[in-house]
């Protein structure tokens, strides 16, 4: 149990607010290919594309379970996708960790002094509220908190 203004969490409440993984972000250079080969080889059915200017990226979601499969591609090279694709090449670039609240899990973690790419809760694609903390914080992963919107996702 929390008290008011207590930055520690007990076990539980940690365990309690990863619900799910929300989505692989996966870096491409040609999100039409891509896609094909993700459904030609796995079935995956595309459910949602987005271009989100904010973060530079034009995005296509495929289901995965209760999950997604997150193609990016960059809107152009001096964007972060654009910079990574530059010096690292196709691959994973991001894991989502679905959470109730974004806002509470950022606190939590600034409390930790984990480094926080995002200082506060942003818009994601197709109504998501997001936030991204910094690979150092997770052992190299780019990690990004996603909050489900008001839209029912499907699966
Ligand atoms: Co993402």
């Amino acid at each position: 149990m929390e008290t008011p203004g207590s930055t520690e969490a007990s076990p539980s409440d940690v365990a309690s607010v990863l619900l799910d993984i929300d989505h692989v972000g996966i870096a491409v250079t040609d999100l039409e290919a891509a896609v094909e080969e993700y459904r030609a080889a796995l079935g995956a059915e595309p459910v949602h594309r987005e271009v989100v200017r904010e973060q530079g990226v034009e995005e296509v979601l495929l289901r995965a379970g209760t999950s997604y499969i997150q193609l990016v591609t960059p809107l152009g090279p001096n964007t972060p996708v654009g910079k990574f694709l530059e010096r690292r090449g196709e691959g994973v670039h991001h894991v989502g960790y679905r959470v109730a609240e974004v806002g509470p899990v950022l606190e939590r973690l600034r409390a930790m002094g984990v480094p926080l790419v995002d200082q506060a809760p942003r818009p994601g694609s197709w109504g998501t509220t997001v936030a991204f903390v910094h690979p150092r914080g997770f052992r190299g992963v780019l990690v990004e908190l996603v909050q489900a919107g008001p839209l029912p996702k499907p699966g």
